[in-house]
Formats: C-alpha cells, structure tokens, sequence
C-alpha cells in the first residue's frame, strides 16, 4: 500500500521525537522537517528527510498529505496552518497556544477544505485526553473537568515538597529534562494551563470559550513554607485548571490551589499530569500520566498521524474527527463572580492588635475563618501569619484583602490561594 507522506514543521525536542517514532513506522514517509536552523545537529537520523528552513517546501508539496506542526508560536505558524488546510493537507498539531487562541477559525477553515485537524497532544502530553473527552465520553453532560495541565510546574512543587528544591533549580531542571516551554514564563505564570484549560473547556462544554476571558495566576509566589504550611492544614498545593459549569454560565481559570490531600489530584507527582472529568452518565473519572516530555507528548502527535492515516485510506473518507464545538465564542464567568476558601499568608509587625486587626478585615466583609497560624517572628520583627477562610465570594475575599494591605500591622501580603473543592 502507498505511503502516506507526512511533512514536519519543528524539529526541536518533540519534532525530533514525532521523527524518530514515524521512521519507524512502515506506513509512513517523512519527507520534509522545516526548522529554523537547518545547520544545527539533531538527536535523530534524518537521511531519507529532506531538512529545510523555509516551510512553504512543506505546504507547497501536492505529495504531503500530513502536516505536522511541532514548532510552537502563534503568528507565523498560524498563517502557515491555513495555508496548508486551503491546500488540503490534514493537520496534526501539539499547539495549544495556537489551538486556544485560532481553534474555532481553524476548525471552520478545515471543515469547510474536508481535511481534519488533531491536538491530542496539546493537552496532558501523552494522556490520551482529548479522544476520551471527544468520543470515549460523548454520552455524557460534562460538568467538570479538572486538571494538573502542566509538567514543569508539576514538577517544580513537587520537587520543592520531596526534595526541598528551591524554584530555580527545579525550573533549571525541568527545562534540562526537555518539559519546560521556550519561554519557562508560560509555564510558571500560568499561561499554559490557561490555553489548556481552554481548550478542555471548549471540548467539554461545546462551545469556544475565548482564552482572554479565562482567568490566570502562576506559582512563582509559592514558597516551601507554603507548602509546608498547606500540609499540616491538610492540603498539597497544586497548579490546577478547572472547568465547570455554573448557573450563571462557564467557570474556567488556570491557578494553584490547596488540594485536600486524600483527592486523587494531590497523589499526581513530577512531571505526570492528571484530569478529574465529572460526566453526567460515568461519573468522575481520572486519567493519568506523562504531561510533558520528548515521547510522551511524540505518542500523543503519531497517535493522531496514525488514527488519521486509517481514516484516510477508508474509501469515504470524511473528516469525522472534527470536535463538536459551536465556533460561536462564549466568555467564562469573571472571576470576582466566582466562590472559593482561601489561603492567606501576609507578614505584619509583631505587635498588640494584629490578630484583631485581621479578624476585623474578615468580619467586616463577610469572610469567615477557619484556621489562623502565626509562626515565629523574623529577626525584623516581622510575624508571618497564615489564614484559611470558609468559602467565601471573590469579592468579599477581594475587599478585606485590600482592607488588610491598608492596616498599619501589615507589612506585606505573602500569597493568596484558592482551595480546591470536591465536585458536589
Ligand atoms: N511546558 C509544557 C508542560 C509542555 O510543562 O506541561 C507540555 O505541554
């Protein structure tokens, strides 16, 4: 039986896995790696792939049938998609960014050129997420989902909680061991699992919901303390994406949160991501396994080259893998419109009146607390206190926080951070 003719876009850590798996594979003819560089040593025979750097060789190739974008970006690559799709080439991509950003207008675009257009590795690496949500679930209502999207802020709290890695080094690390993004600020600033969290919330709740609205924190304010802290109250603090569907429309954020130690999410260590999904008929499910890496995230791209070879060589062919996603954008809820207990660590002077100062804050609007620590006070006369609230409203939570930036006893707000709820 003939080839299918798979041409590569980016041949840097998974490119080159994508590559090394394909060549392996019968079916398949690589013939073209469009990188940026084409001098550069790579870790992966190349001697029947022709290696180039202008990309068009790619898409002006009538012989590629696949197109596989590994390169990461936006701009450029995004044009270059489209390109491909008017030229009716299938597209398998691992671009999350560019997916939560330009899914509805590829998907459209795709639909209307009859070629199909695969993530699975956008989210969750080498989990196989996005075909379970697509049709392993499709007799279900999703409610929820719930996830650990990202490998490298997996793995730094996780190496700062077990080996008392200091965040720098265990980013140094995560990126040497090939999970981190080119630019580590997606990964820690929580942009990443934003874009993730978007698309898993587009899939589930069939309808794009535009990544802008989509609420954002990262993990660079966590410190070991922290983590300490969260486990004598009983929590680990995980990097979280959460969907759900709430009476006045879409809750969709990307931050951490304290965990309840005994949930399934707070057992997900190192690189490895999990997603929790309620569904209306299963009940709650959870997938596990490598979020980020070379092959993990290569057996997700040549799981979908390979799911789309099958499907191209049925005699009606017909692109049936589209996601059910009404290309009409919905916003997710703001997040002052939202409800959660909250983690406070502030630094105030050690003085009379603190304790009240903070209690009145809390009281004044609304907010209820359930546990308060004070742990020693630093050579500068500063105590570090910890607060936990009840569930609370944003803004009630928002309010006193300012009220307690204004007292005279505090000196500086620590970190803020939401706990995580048990589905109802
Ligand atoms: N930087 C990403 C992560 C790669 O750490 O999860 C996988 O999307």
């Amino acid at each position: 039986m003939a080839k299918i003719t798979v041409g590569i876009l980016g041949l840097g850590t998974v490119g080159s896995g994508v590559a090394k798996l394909l060549a392996d594979d019968a079916r398949f003819r690589v013939k073209w790696a469009a990188v940026r560089d084409a001098s550069k040593p790579r870790d992966v025979d190349l001697a029947r792939v022709r290696v180039t750097d202008r990309p068009f060789d790619i898409i002006d190739d009538p012989e590629v049938e696949i197109l596989v974008e590994v390169a990461g970006g936006v701009d450029t690559i995004y044009e270059l998609i489209k390109t491909g799709i008017e030229r009716g080439k299938h597209v398998v991509t691992a671009n999350k960014e560019l997916i939560a950003k330009h899914g509805s207008e590829i998907f459209e675009l795709a639909h209307r050129n009859n070629v199909t257009v695969l993530f699975e590795a956008a989210v969750g690496g080498g989990i196989p997420l996005i075909s379970t949500l697509q049709r392993g679930l499709q007799a279900n209502r999703i409610s929820r989902v719930a996830g650990i999207l990202n490998g490298t802020t997996n793995y730094i709290l996780t190496s700062m909680e077990q080996r008392g890695a200091g965040f720098d080094a265990a980013l140094a690390e995560a990126q040497r061991l090939g999970f981190a993004e080119a630019d580590p600020r997606d990964d820690v600033e929580g942009f990443d699992v934003a874009y993730k969290t978007t698309i898993l919330a587009s899939l589930a709740f069939g309808s794009f919901v535009d990544v802008e609205s989509v609420y954002k924190q990262g993990i660079t304010g966590i410190t070991d303390s922290d983590i300490s802290v969260a486990r004598e109250f009983g929590y680990k603090i995980k990097m979280i994406g959460l969907a759900q569907r709430r009476a006045g429309g879409l809750d969709v954020r990307a931050h951490p949160m304290l965990v309840p130690a005994r949930h399934p999410l707070a057992s997900v260590e190192g690189s490895n991501n999990a997603i929790f999904i309620s569904g209306s008929a299963v009940g709650e499910v959870m997938l596990l396994g490598p979020g980020a890496g070379q092959m993990p995230t290569a057996s997700a791209v040549v799981g979908d080259v390979i799911n789309l070879a099958s499907a191209l060589r049925l005699p009606d062919f017909a692109p049936y893998f589209q996601p059910a996603i009404d290309s009409k954008r919905s916003q997710a809820c703001s997040i002052e419109d939202c409800e959660s207990a909250f983690y406070l660590r502030l630094e105030a002077t050690d003085t009379p009146g603190v304790i009240g100062n903070l209690g009145h804050a809390f009281g004044a609007h609304n907010v209820s607390l359930n546990s308060i620590l004070q742990r020693g006070v630093t050579a500068g006369g500063a105590a570090t206190i910890v607060l936990l609230t009840h569930k609370t409203s944003e803004r009630s939570f928002a309010r006193a926080l300012r009220e307690i930036e204004s007292q005279p006893t505090t000196r500086r707000i620590g970190v803020a951070l939401r706990v995580f709820e048990q589905a109802s």
